[in-house]
């Protein structure tokens, strides 16, 4: 992944094409604290931003590789993330016998809760297969792909207690989202909870964490906004995850528009939060966290 309009010409061209250099020196500047907050060098930083400009990643890659593994894939991914989930998210979920995360992607989640005895087998689903799967398999855990038309079949056979969607209903195009929503509400029984963490702001309260950013991020209109969110995402996912084939429609809605879609499907709700914009963050992109009961 060398030259980013090879690699990514139509995302590209749809996310940078609508920039303009008030928007990118905010974007630049947001990534500069949250990028050091996570520890990656000064160096590392600018190299990023300066070719990101150039939309090169020559020698990039080369250069900081071992930056890159050290300081996301093991700091980030494997020990900021699970001391967030467990903050945030492990305290929304149920007692449950069988857990299902949905759009699991590496497993971590399920990895940080394996020991917790409230689950018995937990079982993570993806659309592709990640290596940390073998690393993080164990007697309790399954991790298995599951393509979009073969995901009700699994979800009726399987039939979870409970499920946990984490950083995935942006990665689905609206009626995707729209239709694995509907097949969790026909599928899981009475009284079982889904748990929503995702890229969300409130249009209507204040944020329990990053008053600072929120107010920055608010003098944004809905479109700008969006922008940003989308070039964060974009950056978290193809630059510094280095996932080339996770679908990016950058499908974001806000936790109002998350409460009103998952009651019209019919589940009630029973905890929203604005998350807001939580320290330590690879990318300052506001979180929402949602619990709906069938
Ligand atoms: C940003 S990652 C989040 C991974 C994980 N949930 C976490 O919290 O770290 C989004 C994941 O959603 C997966 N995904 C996208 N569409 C999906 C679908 N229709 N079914 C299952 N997984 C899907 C992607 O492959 C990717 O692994």
């Amino acid at each position: 992944m060398n030259n980013l309009n090879e690699d990514y010409g139509h995302e590209l061209e749809i996310l940078f094409n609508q920039l303009n250099p008030l928007i990118y020196q905010y974007i630049l500047a947001n990534l500069r604290t949250s990028l050091s907050s996570i520890g990656f060098s000064q160096n590392f930083i600018t190299n990023l931003s300066d070719n990101l400009k150039k939309k090169n990643f020559n020698d990039f890659y080369d250069k900081f590789n071992s930056e890159l593994k050290s300081v996301y894939d093991i700091g980030f991914f494997q020990e900021k993330v699970p001391e967030y989930f467990n903050k945030e998210v492990v305290p929304h979920i149920p007692m449950s016998n069988k857990l299902l995360d949905v759009g699991c992607g590496t497993g971590i989640l399920l990895h940080t809760i394996s020991n917790n005895p409230k689950f018995n087998l937990l079982t993570g689903i993806d659309i592709k297969e990640y290596p940390e799967w073998q690393k993080f398999k164990k007697s309790n855990i399954e991790y298995l792909v599951v393509q979009e038309n073969e995901s009700h079949k699994f979800i009726k056979k399987q039939k979870p207690d409970n499920v946990v969607l984490s950083w995935v209903l942006h990665h689905m195009d609206n009626d995707e989202q729209i239709k694995y929503l509907k097949i969790l509400y026909s599928e899981l029984p009475p009284k079982a909870k889904i748990i929503i963490l995702e890229d969300s702001y409130s249009t209507i309260r204040i944020p329990e964490t990053g008053a600072d950013i929120h107010e920055s991020f608010m003098k944004w209109n809905t479109a700008e906004r969006r922008l940003i969110m989308s070039i964060y995402d974009w950056i978290a996912n193809r630059l510094l995850a280095r996932r080339k084939t996770v679908p990016m429609p950058f499908s974001y809605r806000s936790l109002e528009g998350w409460e009103s879609l998952c009651e019209k499907i019919g589940f009630k709700i029973t905890y929203s939060g604005f998350i807001g914009f939580p320290d330590k963050r690879d990318i300052n992109t506001p979180q929402s966290i949602l619990v709906i009961e069938k």
